[in-house]
């Protein structure tokens, strides 16, 4: 058999909520300050969805962009996966909802649940099918609206998220450029870390349950900031290594976008120059699943990323998940 073939990024969209709310806004829901937010987390202000705003909502409008930067059409398309941790309903997939809304007629769609790391574990996935040739188009999408499952009272999590969508076609590509290396992982044991207890078959929704607010999001934030800033350097040096190079050789570091300070310890484990990180969490927050692709499609449009440069992408997130990434950028300019 024939080296087989490589996989890439050939087209690249993402969307925010046009409403901002910014952290002055937060000072007069809870017992907070712009400038905690601030200095703990590096975030200024957030996007937030209007009520009635779903997840499929947004991936439609970054899909349409990245479709059109890719200069493909959905009947092009041979599969759609879908990250994301708040999809429009239980079931069915917000994938099939998108697919269906993009006229992608018939092709196979489903979601993927990794928490802030379900697109990396995504565009993995994508990479395999294309590298095998069984698929040609993949759509990956990361999506999710945070601020359905925040609860609006507890000030220990409710400044630090936003909602978003970010997509990417993957396509095929020479073997040795595009998407080259990826390292995932989980460590169960840390589930307990970051949750939303109610509404699935161990704690069905009840009125109990919602009085209880078990069906908001939960965090251990000390804790997850540790295991993050430990994983983030490791599991990018562990992608670099699978194709054999170095930290020194990375063009762009765009890591999940959850808080500054683990940004920039997972960078300084990398030794990375300040301008070789990709930083945009202080008008986002973190957007979950949309959180890299997102800063993805800021970077190459501002022309951060330019076609040879090794891009590393690296996220955590509830499982406890974790996926890096290293990507040989093939698209030309924006
Ligand atoms: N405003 C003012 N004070 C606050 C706020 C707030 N918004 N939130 C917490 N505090 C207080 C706490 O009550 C605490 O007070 P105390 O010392 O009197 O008890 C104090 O500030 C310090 O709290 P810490 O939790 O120690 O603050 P820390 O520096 O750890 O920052 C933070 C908290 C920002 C949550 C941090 O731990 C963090 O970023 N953790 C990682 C979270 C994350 O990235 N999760 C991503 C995964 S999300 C997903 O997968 C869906």
């Amino acid at each position: 058999m024939g080296q087989r073939r490589g996989a890439t990024i050939i087209g690249i969209g993402s969307f925010a909520p046009p409403k901002v709310l910014t952290n002055a806004d937060l000072e007069k829901m809870v017992d907070t300050t712009d400038e905690w937010i601030v200095t703990r987390t590096g975030i200024r202000e957030r996007h937030i969805v209007e009520p009635g705003v779903a997840a499929s909502d947004l991936a439609f409008e970054a899909s349409t962009a990245a479709l059109k930067s890719a200069s493909i059409t959905p009947d092009q398309l041979d599969l759609v996966i879908c990250a994301t941790i708040t999809g429009d309903m239980p079931f069915p997939a917000t994938s099939c909802l998108l697919q269906d809304r993009l006229g992608a007629t018939d092709v196979p769609a489903f979601d993927l649940q990794a928490g802030c790391s379900g697109w990396i574990y995504s565009l993995w996935t994508a990479a395999q099918f294309v590298m095998l040739g069984t698929y040609d188009h993949v759509l990956v999408v990361g999506v999710d609206i945070l601020s359905c499952v925040t609860d609006w009272n507890d000030r220990s999590t409710c400044v630090l998220f936003g909602d978003a969508a970010g997509a990417v076609v993957v396509g095929p590509s020479d073997s040795g450029v595009g998407i080259l290396s990826a390292s995932l992982g989980a460590d169960g044991s840390g589930g307990d870390l970051l949750k939303i207890e109610a509404g699935g078959s161990r704690l069905p929704a009840s009125h109990e349950t919602v009085a209880n607010r078990q069906h908001y999001i939960k965090m251990e934030g000390r804790e997850v900031f540790k295991f993050a800033v430990k994983i983030m350097g490791e599991a990018s040096i562990k992608a670099l290594e699978m194709c054999g190079l170095k930290p020194e050789e990375v063009s762009l570091f765009i890591p999940h976008q959850a808080n500054i300070r683990i940004i920039e310890a997972a960078a300084s484990r990398l030794n990375l120059m300040p301008e070789k990180v990709f930083v945009n969490v202080q008008h986002y927050g973190n957007t979950s699943a949309a959180s890299i692709p997102v800063a993805m499609d800021e970077a190459y449009r501002t022309g951060r990323i330019k076609e040879g440069d090794v891009v590393v992408c690296v996220g955590f997130g509830a499982g406890l998940t974790w996926g890096a990434s290293v990507i040989k950028w093939t698209m030309p300019p924006a």
